[in-house]
């Protein structure tokens, strides 16, 4: 065979493998297999732009276009066996990697990748509502490409063109399953949000459930399953409502809930009729659900009959993929999914997110490493990353002045892996677009008073939540409600211990939830999860107090989403501001920004790589 021949079937086998060129291959591990059902599930949720999946983790690395070969797939299969396949998507699509964040405007690739995926019931997460433009982009673009499928149940939008506030998209579906006619009555719900822009209303969960449309909806007899799904937790009071709301109304027919926001894998019994899912974050996990003992109109079950209910979280790489399909590396993509990798790969080209900017010499944990330890990537923020940068401040570099600055660690959503540090790195590490700002002069006490109370929990932090600030928004989402028998969350101190390792695992997720450590497909050695604390401080300036002398007053310096918080805090310290008080730290500049800046400034690659 000549070498160009050898050269394109080489090429062409990478084509075939689908997964984007610049990705980890999946490696193998013991897997266990989907336990199919009459009526089955698949469900991701907080996509947050991945739809490349992860480049530099071998367990996530399938894109977007794999996902659509696999439920293609999948559907097949259900064909053939006279079942049904749906496919859920529970929101917090966008903001939290380069695919969605890096263009101008925002989300202008990822909006037609996502629709290239058929999916049967879809909502909004509170992501899409922090600003006008993205919501308009859920009104004018998601929820027609995906009309009748996207139900927003407690969710308003103003509507630019019509200068009407209207339902995002409608409010419930009834439908029928195509192979076996179950009839299905589904709602999309967000949880009780409220950071939301002023061009959106949600409506509080309690409040929905006593609409006349609700109660409507929920009195029907042509009903033989309920699917309640959306971007809310599935251990929230919101779920408790909507559960209790329809079993006071029918006592026997079985509910299917998917949730999300919480960024964890999970499975909840709300009783013998009534399960959930929850399947994780960033594309790691593609989650199935299957039910089986459903009453239809031409088979029916007794009433009192349970059904049957199962779930596996699925490890989203083509080792998995394969596997649950039957297939290899040429028989599992199709030509749609082939098709969408190839746009994501050309997206992530113009986006130039393979770029590099620099090279980290370790991995850096949000959650896998003890805070305080030097794998915790805020332990890097604090000692390193916010002292040089806030410096460039006149403040400091002019007038000498001493600094306190305070960022929450919610800030912060991903690891930073060893290796290349790319235009992409920056957005999943740090997606959001705001700065930093300062009260000049405060006194040293109550500037350092101000991150005590807001790690600290008490009087102060239940004052905050009265005014609607929870204290989970300033951490990461993984933090929000460990649900019970969630051993592996553990408090935020230095630990030494040393987990066994079985050399023929990798690590990974080990998921314990309601039914037990058997839901993850793929068998993983545990990792270990710390929980950090809400905020974390770096002193900027000179503080080597050679005089040994604490300055009498410091600049407090914090990022601007914390700003309610600290307000809140300082007024608690009886320190008074006045609005005049706050002005923006080195102009607003973005915390990703200076992350990008001090990356590149002290971890420079070598002729744009990396070695
Ligand atoms: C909103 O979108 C428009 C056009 O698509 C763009 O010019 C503008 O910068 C966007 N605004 C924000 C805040 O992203
Ligand atoms: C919504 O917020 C914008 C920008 O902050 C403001 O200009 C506008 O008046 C607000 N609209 C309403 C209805 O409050
Ligand atoms: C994949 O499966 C097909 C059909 O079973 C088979 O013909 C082919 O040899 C397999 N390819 C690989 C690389 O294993």
């Amino acid at each position: 065979m000549s070498r160009s021949s050898l050269l394109l079937l080489a090429a062409l086998a990478r084509f075939v493998a689908a997964i984007q060129p610049d990705a980890s291959p999946a490696v193998a591990a013991p897997l266990r297999h989907l336990p199919w059902g009459q009526l089955n599930f698949l469900h991701t949720t907080d996509v947050h732009g991945w739809y490349g999946g992860h480049l530099q983790e071998p367990s996530f690395s399938a894109d977007w276009g794999d996902y659509i070969s696999l439920a293609e797939h999948l559907q097949r299969k259900a064909d053939s066996e006279g079942v049904d396949l749906l496919l859920v998507d529970t929101g917090d699509r966008i903001e939290g990697n380069g695919l969605y964040d890096a263009s101008e405007p925002k989300g202008r690739y990822t909006s037609s990748i996502l629709k290239e995926q058929r999916i049967d019931l879809l909502s909004s997460g509170n992501h899409e509502l922090y600003k006008q433009n993205s919501s308009e982009r859920e009104l004018f673009e998601t929820v027609p490409a995906f009309h009748g499928k996207y139900i927003a149940s407690n969710l308003d939008i103003y509507n630019p063109e019509t200068g009407e506030i209207q339902p995002l998209a409608q409010r419930f579906k009834r439908f029928t399953t195509k192979n076996l006619g179950i009839r299905i009555t589904a709602f999309g719900f967000l949880f009780d949000f409220t950071g939301n822009f002023n061009n959106t209303i949600v409506q509080r969960v309690q409040d929905t459930v006593n609409e006349q449309w609700f109660q409507e909806a929920i009195h029907t007899d042509e009903v033989d399953l309920f699917v309640i799904f959306g971007h809310v937790a599935l251990h929230s009071p919101e779920y408790d409502l909507l559960h209790r709301a329809i079993r006071s109304v029918h006592w026997d027919v079985p509910i299917a809930l998917f949730g999300g926001h919480s960024h964890i894998r999970d499975y909840r019994l709300y009783d013998y009729k009534a399960a959930g899912l929850q399947s994780g974050r960033y594309m790691e996990t593609i989650g199935f659900m299957s039910v089986t003992g459903v009453s239809t109109p031409d088979d029916p079950q007794p009433p009192t009959r349970s059904p049957t209910w199962s779930r596996r979280y699925m490890d989203n790489n083509l080792f998995s993929f394969h596997h649950h399909t039957g297939t290899n590396e040429t028989t599992f993509p199709t030509s749609h999914g082939l098709k969408v990798s190839n746009m994501i790969t050309k997206a992530r080209k113009n986006l130039h997110l393979s770029d590099v900017i620099g090279c980290t010499p370790r991995d850096m944990w949000v959650n896998r490493a003890p805070y305080g330890s030097d794998a915790s990537i805020f332990t890097w923020l604090e000692d390193s990353v916010l002292p040089d940068q806030l410096a460039g401040s006149p403040r400091v570099a002019g007038k000498g002045k001493k600094a306190l600055a305070i960022t929450n660690t919610g800030a912060i959503r991903f690891d930073m892996f060893k290796g290349a540090f790319t235009q992409d790195t920056q957005y999943l590490v740090s997606p959001f677009t705001s700065g930093f700002k300062f009260i000049a002069d405060v006194p040293l006490d109550d500037a350092k008073g101000v991150i005590e109370l807001l790690n600290g929990g008490g009087q102060m932090m239940t004052t905050a939540e009265a005014h609607g600030l929870q204290s989970w928004m300033l951490a990461p989402p993984e933090q929000i409600s460990p649900r019970p028998g969630r051993a592996s969350v553990l408090p935020p101190v230095r630990s030494d211990q040393q987990v066994l390792r079985k050399p023929e695992l990798i690590p990974g997720y080990t998921t314990l939830d309601e039914a037990g450590d058997d839901g993850d497909d793929t068998l993983h050695e545990a990792l270990r999860f710390y929980s950090v604390p809400n905020c974390i401080q770096a002193p900027v300036g000179d503080w080597s107090l050679e005089d040994k002398k604490l300055p009498p007053v410091v600049d407090l310096v914090y990022g601007d989403f914390i700003e309610p918080w600290v307000m809140v805090a300082l007024e608690y310290l009886g320190y008074k501001v006045a609005p005049d008080d706050v002005q923006l730290w080195m102009k607003g500049k973005m915390m990703t920004e200076m992350m990008t800046e001090w990356v590149a400034e002290n971890w420079p690659p070598v002729d744009g790589k990396c070695t």
